[in-house]
């Protein structure tokens, strides 16, 4: 069986100098985004859509870019390919900087570079083969060498039964599958996704997540995903950048990030993740300025941001419970991100009932929430129960 990478590449461009073909070395980073500036200029005045955007896509990773709507994200990608030029600052792939090509030269760079788009733009009228085949065609290929791609890019995105269906008989998932073969026809170095799972139920998004994952592995390929949904984020990505208001908010690796934002753009748009208070606990806590005195339960968010390694729940329930007061833990989980086990609970903890002035009240809570972070990176007291 022949597989993606046995294949020979069957578009060579004419390495010009300066091309993007001419510098490969591994440890240069894939894009170099270098104090990009974008401003568009209407009838209504300008628009600036990015501004000193600072950031390295590695090698061989697969990085997101998360941001809510109109923060810049897709037109970040279009300086990718060359589809935008940037007003200011530099977008280099492979070293070379995307704003100085040619028109020539920025055809052999689209080829270097696959994209996936949210709506699939597939060709209705034509078959998943001949969609598949249609850049190779256009390319000048010869159709034996077309065959033989395409029949592997079908068995890599799982698609050979459906090589002569047409797309309107295809399910979302099977046309992005489509989609994402097509983008590999030329063998590129760079994916870029663009809301490339948004249209899709959460199952079918997790296969297609798989799919670029596999790609990512098995091609080496190194993949840029802009996503509002932040579970695809969670799931695939190494490193990600918080854009807001066309700026970056945050980057880094995906476990940090996402275990301790740092940047309230970045709490936004986590909120989707974070297990808010149940109804019937919010409806229960009180302020600790009204407390009773003794015999109280306070309720505390604790978190773990993945940084001290595994959580130690037994250590930090006799942490809490040291005095002989009930601990509970009473919401909330562990997740593991990229080997990093991290997550909130919220725990209720016990008071002695010998606390009954205010200042002896706040020294024990302050006593139980210092013993506490001995065992999570954040405690905080949310109230009373
Ligand atoms: N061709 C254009 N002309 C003028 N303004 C533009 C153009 N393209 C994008 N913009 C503006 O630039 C800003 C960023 O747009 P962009 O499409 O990059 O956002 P986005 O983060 O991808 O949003 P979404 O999540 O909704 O896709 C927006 O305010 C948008 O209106
Ligand atoms: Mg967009």
């Amino acid at each position: 069986m022949s597989t993606l990478l046995d294949l020979p590449r069957f578009i060579e461009e004419t390495p010009a100098p300066g091309s993007i073909t001419a510098d490969r070395s591994a440890t240069q980073a894939a894009v170099v985004f270098d104090h990009v500036g974008k401003v568009f200029c209407g009838r209504t005045g300008t628009h600036t859509a990015l501004a000193n955007v600072r950031f390295d896509v590695a090698r061989g990773e697969v990085f997101g870019i998360i941001g809510r709507s109109g923060a810049g994200k897709s037109t970040l990608l279009r300086l990718v390919n060359g589809l935008e030029k940037s007003s200011s600052g530099a977008v280099r792939v492979n070293g070379v900087s995307v704003g100085e090509l040619d028109e020539r030269a920025l055809v052999g760079l689209r080829r270097r570079i696959g994209m996936v788009f949210q709506q699939f733009n597939l060709l209705s009228a034509r078959t998943v083969r001949e969609n598949i085949a249609l850049p190779l065609r256009i390319a000048g290929a010869p159709k034996t060498a077309i065959d033989a791609k395409v029949d592997a890019l079908l068995e890599l995105v799982g698609l050979s039964a459906k090589h002569n269906a047409y797309p309107a008989s295809l399910s979302g998932g099977q046309k992005q599958r489509v989609g994402i073969a097509r983008a590999l026809v030329h063998d590129p170095d760079i994916l870029l996704c663009d809301e490339a799972t948004s249209a899709l139920d959460p199952e079918t998004t997790q296969s297609i997540l798989a799919l670029l994952r596999d790609i990512n592995r098995r091609l080496g390929l190194t993949i840029v995903l802009i996503t509002h949904e932040m579970e695809v984020i969670r799931e695939v990505c190494d490193t990600v950048a918080v854009l807001e208001r066309g700026e970056v908010a945050e980057t880094g690796p995906v476990w940090r990030v996402f275990g301790d934002p740092q940047h309230d753009a970045t709490r936004a748009l986590l909120r989707t993740l974070v297990h808010d208070l149940p109804a019937d606990l919010s409806a229960r806590v009180r302020p600790l300025n009204d407390m009773p005195r003794g015999d109280a339960q306070i309720l505390l968010d604790v978190r773990f941001t993945g940084a001290n390694g595994e959580p130690d729940l037994g250590g930090l329930a006799q942490a809490l419970g040291a005095e002989g007061g009930k601990v509970n833990f009473v919401h909330g989980g562990i997740d593991r991100i990229q080997g990093h086990a991290q997550g909130r609970l919220v725990v209720t903890a016990q008071l002695k009932a010998t606390a009954q002035d205010e200042k002896s009240v706040r020294a024990q809570i302050a006593t139980l929430v210092d013993s506490a972070r001995r065992y999570a990176n954040h405690v905080e007291v949310l109230g009373y129960v």
